[in-house]
């Protein structure tokens, strides 16, 4: 413990313990002990140890703020605390410090702010850097397999979104502002949003939901409105914004949700609202998993309001699926999907693509360059026998 106040006339001394709590004795001498001691105390004894048995430092925090009455705000991972100065250490925002348990600043390390995550002040962060770059041999709806009701559908919704505007507004046509694609992990959802954007000719905005909410801790409100805007400026004429996993940032505000996560769907819901989709066409599609956990308010009328499901696929779509793997890998002509594909019943899309990866190994390994029938086979063969990661229920019937 550490002597932070002796009052002299009760004989009084009060403590801090390294945790931060507090501890009084008293009848103690008064020229036994004096403030910053360190003493060490167990079975109602005590006795003064060296200064160095104090536990200096044991976090590091980057000043976020000085309010005007002097309250220095901390950060510590997401949270912020204050922190405080009793030594008078000349602390500036931004810096970096040592702190004690108890949030006492020890010493300052840096003038700069050294943290484990990247902080947007740090790197500066543009809207366009979501800007998702089309590549020349980019995916096509051809690598697209089966689904073909949830393709025309999407295509449906977009194109119409994004290129009959005129024709909308001589309807009367509420415009959409949101698709939502659900379904079970491994349906194709991100891949689907990939081939639409090298497809649109939109701006498309890529914005993975967990990275933003790990890696611009506290900051995301401001980067999304950003995004928004930027959209609403779009060079195109027309832009998707995309987010994955929504879920990450959208889940439901019932129940005991963190604080920031609900501030976050709040001010998402704002920028849903606010921006006017038919000054320059934007569309927000957002993939989840987990619609179950999604915040209700998401799907209000005017926000995700279109839903396309993404099911297990069926037999046509599972041997599609295979197709789609043909198109770009060496193979043999015979080679059995359709046998695979009646064997395949609830395999997600990317448990079947697993197959080709398999297949590949097993013709590399034997020194050949082009998958054999009997590859396929045994690849499908090992695939099968491996535990899948995450047991989902079937959607569709086939
Ligand atoms: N319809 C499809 N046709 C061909 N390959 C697909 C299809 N759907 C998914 N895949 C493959 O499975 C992988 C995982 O799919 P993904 O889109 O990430 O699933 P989700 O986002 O729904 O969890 C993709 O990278 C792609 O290789
Ligand atoms: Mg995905």
């Amino acid at each position: 413990m550490k002597v932070t106040y002796i009052d002299e006339e009760t004989g009084t001394v009060f403590l801090r313990l390294t945790d931060g709590r507090t501890a009084k004795i008293s009848g103690v001498d008064s020229d036994a002990l004096e403030k910053g001691d360190v003493i060490f105390s167990s079975g109602g004894r005590w006795k003064q140890v060296s200064n160095d048995a104090w536990p200096r430092s044991l976090h590091v925090s980057v000043v976020r703020d000085i309010l005007e009455n002097g309250t220095i705000l901390g950060e510590f991972g997401s949270t912020l605390l204050p922190l405080s100065n009793p030594e008078g250490f000349p602390v500036q925002k931004n810096a970096t410090v040592e702190v004690d348990g108890a949030s006492v600043i020890q010493r300052i390390l840096s003038d700069q702010p050294i943290r484990v995550r990247l902080h947007p002040s740090d790197e500066d962060v543009s809207p366009a850097s979501f800007l998702f770059k089309p590549k020349e041999d980019g995916l096509t709806f051809d690598d697209f397999g089966g689904y073909r009701d949830v393709v025309a559908r999407a295509k449906q919704l977009i194109e119409t979104q994004l290129e009959r505007r005129a024709e909308l507004d001589e309807i009367g046509a509420r415009p959409i502002k949101g698709i939502l694609f659900t379904g079970p992990p491994g349906t194709g959802k991100t891949h689907l949003a990939r081939i639409i954007a090298q497809q649109s000719g939109a701006d498309f905005y890529d914005i993975s939901g967990p990275e933003i909410v790990t890696k611009w801790v506290g900051d995301t409100e401001d980067i999304l409105r950003k995004i928004f805007e930027h959209a609403n400026k779009s060079e195109a004429g027309k832009a998707i914004i995309f987010f994955d996993e929504i879920d990450s940032i959208g889940e439901s505000r019932a129940g005991d949700t963190h604080e920031s996560s609900r501030r976050l769907v709040a001010q998402f819901l704002t920028l849903m609202d606010g921006f006017d989709s038919s000054k320059n066409a934007t569309i927000v599609i957002a993939a989840t998993n987990r619609a179950e956990a999604l915040d209700p308010a998401l799907m209000r009328p005017g926000r995700f309001d279109w839903e396309i499901e993404f099911g297990l696929p069926t037999v046509v779509d599972r041997w599609e699926i295979l197709k789609t793997g043909t198109r770009k890998i060496s193979c043999a002509a015979d080679l059995p999907l359709w046998d695979v594909a009646l064997r395949t019943h609830n395999w997600s899309a990317a448990r079947l693509s697993s197959i080709w990866t398999e297949a590949a190994l097993i013709a590399a390994g034997d020194g050949r360059k082009l998958i054999a029938s009997e590859d396929f086979a045994q690849a499908y063969e090992r695939v099968a026998r491996r535990p899948e990661r995450s047991k989902v229920r079937a959607r569709r019937d086939d």
